[in-house]
């Protein structure tokens, strides 16, 4: 079964051909970031704006490259949130239009559940039941996911999400947007341990995450310190990395001890993060727990993920109508 997925929650306008769940024909990314960063972030009227520019003609290539006909798609899969409503409604629109005209049905994919399906996408895959986080811009959620249905949310952060944190950390040192990959590459350079910031690991017991008395500890440390040379925002920015990657480390470890999973699985842009990936893999090693990431083109927001999900809910018949909406806050359902 062929699948054409459709991702436009944020600010990248992406399309995926996609064969029985797995097989990546194509997966074409339109992404905005050049815009978006002038003004140190994701502006949400001009993500639409560009969403409904880049739809057609990044539909069209992913089939191109698929070396497909546009009768050999057998199914429509498009995010339905949790995103920016006005960035959703573009894609998901577009989905309802392609599969109405051409009689198809129509999965209306979860994000963050279409996040985890970029695990299933890798040669090298978890088994049931593991642990998975779905970290970043936007999320900071841990899950016990039990099934290729099931995934039962253990925690998630109460402010800013770890991609937010990173973002802001850049924005503060004047290092541009998105901030993640910036400040990993800055950072490589310095001792992790030289500024001591605060690891917010909240009550005992608890999976949640609160990034905000980091960000203000950071934004304190560059203000009283006076940083301004490139030298010493590197040591800022390896410090704070440090921080975020030791709290995700311990609350997965911890999740996985909790819930007895040997396999822990991290997706979204953050598990882009080299230096988080090598990190919590030697952690885990003597725990005798396995760590399983996508590749860097299927960490951060892509198409291939949501035909995955949008095929097995295909399979099971939990498709949409044209009169479903899309939905802006977090939700499994
Ligand atoms: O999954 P994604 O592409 O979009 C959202 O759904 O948010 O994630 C984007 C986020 C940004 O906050 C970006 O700074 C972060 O992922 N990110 C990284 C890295 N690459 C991207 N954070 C840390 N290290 C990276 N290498
Ligand atoms: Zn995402």
């Amino acid at each position: 079964m062929i699948v054409l997925g459709i991702e436009s929650s944020c600010d990248e306008t992406a399309a995926s051909i996609v064969q029985n769940g797995t097989d990546i024909l194509s997966s074409v990314v339109a992404s905005q970031i050049d815009v978006h960063n002038k003004y140190g972030g994701v502006v949400p009227e001009l993500a639409s704006r560009m969403h409904i520019e880049a739809i057609t003609p990044v539909v069209d290539e992913a089939i191109k490259k698929a070396n497909i006909k546009i009768e050999d798609i057998a199914a429509v899969a498009a995010t339905r949130g949790p995103g920016l409503i006005g960035a959703l409604l573009v894609g998901f629109c577009f989905a309802k239009s392609f599969a109405w005209a051409r009689q198809l049905p129509l999965a209306g994919v979860n994000h963050l559940e279409a996040h985890i399906y970029s695990l299933f996408l890798m040669d090298k895959k978890p088994a049931f039941p593991f642990i998975a986080l779905v970290v970043s811009g936007g999320h900071t959620n841990i899950y016990h996911v039990t099934s290729y249905d099931h995934f039962e949310l253990l925690g998630q952060t109460r402010d800013d999400a770890a991609g937010e944190a990173f973002d802001k950390v850049a924005k503060m040192l004047g290092l541009g947007y998105p901030g993640g990959p910036i400040i990993e590459i800055l950072a490589k350079t310095k001792d992790p341990g030289a500024i001591s910031f605060p690891r917010t690991l909240l009550e005992k017991g608890s999976f949640d995450f609160s990034f905000s008395g980091l960000k203000s500890s950071v934004a304190r440390y560059i203000h009283n310190n006076n940083i301004s040379s490139k030298d010493e925002k590197a040591q800022v920015a390896a410090s704070f990395q440090e921080a975020v990657i030791d709290v995700l480390s311990q609350k997965l470890m911890n999740a996985a001890q909790y819930k007895k999973c040997n396999h822990i699985g991290i997706t979204g842009g953050v598990s882009a993060n080299k230096t988080f990936v090598d990190k919590l893999s030697c952690k885990s090693k003597d725990k005798n727990i396995e760590i399983f990431a996508p590749s860097a083109d299927l960490c951060g927001d892509n198409a291939a993920m949501v035909a995955a999900r949008g095929y097995t809910m295909i399979q099971q018949g939990n498709t949409c109508r044209l009169d479903h909406d899309v939905f802006s806050k977090t939700r499994i359902d």
